[in-house]
């Protein structure tokens, strides 16, 4: 069959799910359309795909399962049999439900998805893993796309089991860890701009709604300046013991 070119959807507030979508997406050797539905209102209604496409969806483990705001917009695309590829990423801890899951999302709204992965990243909390998804994992998420790519040569198109439990263990939700602005802000507004949940003031670049923050981290990572931060005595308490008991390196895992 005659795909059409590849689609990377992603949502990715550190950018380890959209460095693994890109990969997998890049093996049909063609234009890459990227649709990122990290920022908030990023997703247009009734967004539907075709049979001949190939998507690579990808997105971060939240508590065990897809973050919750990232699962909603999921319901809102209809695959319309489009063949696909499901990746979760997460910080060294486990994946538990988050890719059982995403694909039972993905099969709900008719997608066909042929090849799943695991992908170890790094995690957003403490230093664990800081380099991942490195060469090697970003070649692993290649071999998945490459599989997938030979069963729809091959006309086979089966659904592969994956790991995870249903019902499935409570999460999907942010953490409690809300930035701090030192004063080395120049006030771009770019943390305003990207932020996933617009959590950060439109008018106060420094004040950021506790309700709405879900700690991904995003602005942290993405502020030039480096005056996004988190440094309460809790945090750092927290990321030194967490990044302790993660340290030894997990695999990663694709099913096909
Ligand atoms: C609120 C929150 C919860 C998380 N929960 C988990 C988890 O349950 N297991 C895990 O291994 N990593 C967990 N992580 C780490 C992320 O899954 C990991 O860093 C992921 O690769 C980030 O993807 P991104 O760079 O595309 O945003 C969590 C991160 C955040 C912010
Ligand atoms: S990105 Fe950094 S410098 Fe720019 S407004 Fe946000 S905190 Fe301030
Ligand atoms: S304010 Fe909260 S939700 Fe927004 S980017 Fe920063 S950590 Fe993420």
């Amino acid at each position: 069959m005659r795909l059409n070119n590849a689609t990377a959807v992603y949502f990715s507030p550190t950018g380890n799910s959209k460095k693994c979508a890109l990969s997998a997406a890049g093996v049909i050797g063609r234009n890459i359309e990227e649709i990122d539905l990290t920022k908030a209102d990023s997703l247009p209604d009734g967004m539907s795909f075709d049979i001949n496409d190939f998507i690579v969806f990808s997105a971060p483990v939240y508590g065990g399962r897809l973050y919750k705001g990232f699962a909603e917009k999921l319901t809102r695309l209809n695959g319309n049999l489009a063949k696909c590829i499901g990746i979760v990423t997460y910080g060294n801890r486990d994946y538990d439900d988050a890719l059982l899951e995403m694909k039972n999302i993905l099969i709900d709204r008719e997608f066909i998805p042929l090849g799943f992965g695991a992908v170890v990243g790094r995690h957003t909390y403490g230093q664990i893993q800081t380099q991942r998804p490195d060469n090697n994992d970003l070649e692993i998420c290649r071999t998945l796309s490459k599989e997938v790519l030979n069963k729809i040569e091959k006309g086979i198109f089966t659904i592969p089991d994956v790991k995870g439990n249903f019902p499935y263990k409570d999460g999907g939700n942010g953490g409690s860890f809300y930035p701090q602005t030192n004063s080395k802000c120049k006030m771009c507004g770019l943390c305003v701009k990207n932020c996933p949940q617009n959590a950060i003031s439109h008018e106060d670049f420094k004040t950021i709604d506790s309700e709405k923050c879900i700690s991904c981290f995003r602005c942290i990572r993405i502020c030039p300046f480096g005056a996004k931060v988190m440094e309460t005595k809790e945090y750092v308490d927290f990321a030194k013991m967490f990044s302790e008991k993660l340290s030894m390196p997990k695999e990663d895992e694709i099913f096909i």
